[in-house]
């Protein structure tokens, strides 16, 4: 009767939950199981990758090089929002799950599935960023979660794969969860459950620890073309090979490690550490560009869509309206947001050495103190204070002795007074 069961779409990573999940929803549930593998990254072996998934019992498997995909429509916009989670996290994970959830929605209408599952647990903002994207793009498409509905540790787990014959990957079980893609590695539990301990160094895999990066530091220019980055060093490059190339360098000098204790969409501070190298000197060089291009409000307003974009991406809000509306507005600012960045990177920090732009806003005649050379209408100014201060001038007038200012602060400080006049004797000179 193996014609008659139900499709269903897998988001499949070929780790030891999703090679469970295949035999279980095919198994437990009684559905046509095709699974679904989208690399953002670092699929290492799409081959073995799909091997795993026939093995466990998959009909289909599919293997989708999405970074290109990922980068441009995803990790683009919001490197141009400038977008960080709660000011720390560049969201590498959070954008990754819309984009697998929309791949996983495509296929389930290509093979006319009725359901689509991901092996995200009850605890975290995956399962959120899955669920309600999938939601958002084909209301009518059930989705399972496996992980949320079997009653299984990880132990039981690994007993089920044995049972059942399943080819579990034979390599040491990292002590931490890990999440990876082009745009950063998210890595948690274990030891890092204690916000106090120091992350140790087997957590990390992309940079080096900051204290043994070489002293000399590295020096990289980024090269800005309306908001998004084109060449590394002078040299052209497609997304995918600049951020490759630029997490490896500057993950090289120590560069892109976050630890952030951060506040899940499902009411839970959670310790989290992140590696994003290219991410990190990304972020840091566009917002040079834009100090150059943008306009004063422009800039204040866009660090308020820059706050409501990243918690909407956290939340798992991408395809919601007002994430579509945002990235209107955002994209709209970025035309002239052209021009080079020159950075320092050493062992683990970033120093800006500088920055220009053909379309800068930045005009030295007026900025200078160079008297010869200054056009700044420095007779304006007395008029223009003259208005700007009215408001405050007139309450002051009227109401100032009832305003916290109108209390004298001498009292509150100690104070030296020095006096002047007829020369003092010289016998006295050190007297206050
Ligand atoms: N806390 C991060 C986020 O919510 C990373 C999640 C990592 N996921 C994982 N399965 N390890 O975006």
């Amino acid at each position: 009767m193996a014609e008659h069961r139900p499709r269903c779409v897998l988001a499949f990573s070929g780790g030891l939950d999703t090679t469970v999940a295949v035999h279980w929803l095919t198994h437990e549930r009684g559905f046509e199981v095709i699974t679904l593998s989208a690399d953002l990254g670092e699929t290492k072996d799409a081959e073995e990758l799909q091997r795993r998934a026939l093995h466990a019992g998959a009909t289909a498997a599919h293997v989708v090089d999405a970074k290109e995909l990922f980068l441009t429509n995803f990790v683009w916009p919001s490197l141009q929002a400038g977008a960080l989670y709660q000011g720390v996290y560049p969201l590498a994970t959070a954008l990754g799950r819309p984009l697998i959830a929309r791949l996983l929605v495509e296929v389930a209408r290509e093979t006319g599935a009725a359901a689509v599952a991901h092996g995200c647990t009850a605890k975290g903002n995956d399962q959120v960023r899955f669920d309600v994207a999938v939601g958002a793009l084909a209301p009518a498409l059930q989705v399972v979660a496996p992980l949320r509905d079997w009653q299984m540790g990880r132990s039981e787990e690994i007993a089920y794969a044995a049972e059942n014959g399943l080819a579990v990957r034979a390599t040491k079980e990292s002590p931490y969860s890990i999440d990876a893609n082009l745009w950063g590695r998210s890595v948690e539990t274990g030891v890092l459950e204690d916000p106090w301990v120091e992350p140790p160094e087997d957590a990390f895999d992309w940079t080096v620890d900051p204290a043994r990066a070489p002293e000399a530091g590295l020096v990289v220019e980024v090269h800005f073309e309306q908001g998004l980055p084109t060449r590394l060093d002078g040299e052209e490059l497609a997304p995918v090979d600049l951020v490759t190339r630029l997490n490896v360098l500057a993950g090289a000098h120590g560069v892109g490690r976050i630890d952030h204790v951060e506040d899940r969409l499902v009411g839970i501070k959670s310790r989290e550490l992140y590696e994003a190298p290219a991410a990190v000197v990304l972020d840091f060089a566009h917002r040079e560009v834009e100090s150059l291009t943008l306009a004063r409000d422009v800039l204040r307003f866009k660090r308020l869509v820059a706050d409501e974009w990243a918690q909407l991406t956290y939340d798992g809000l991408w395809f919601s309206a007002l994430r579509q509306s945002l990235a209107a507005f955002v994209g709209s600012t970025q035309h002239f947001v052209t021009g080079d960045v020159r950075l320092h990177l050493r062992q683990g920090a970033i120093r800006l050495l500088g920055r220009s732009s053909p379309s800068s806003l930045y005009r030295r005649e007026l900025a200078t103190y160079e008297r010869a050379e200054d056009q700044f209408r420095h007779q304006s100014a007395e008029g223009f204070l003259n208005i700007f201060g009215l408001p405050l001038r007139t309450q002051a007038s009227i109401q100032g002795n009832l305003l916290e200012e109108s209390i004298p602060l001498l009292k509150s400080a100690p104070r030296g007074i020095a006096q002047g006049g007829p020369p003092a004797d010289p016998a006295d000179a050190d007297e206050p």
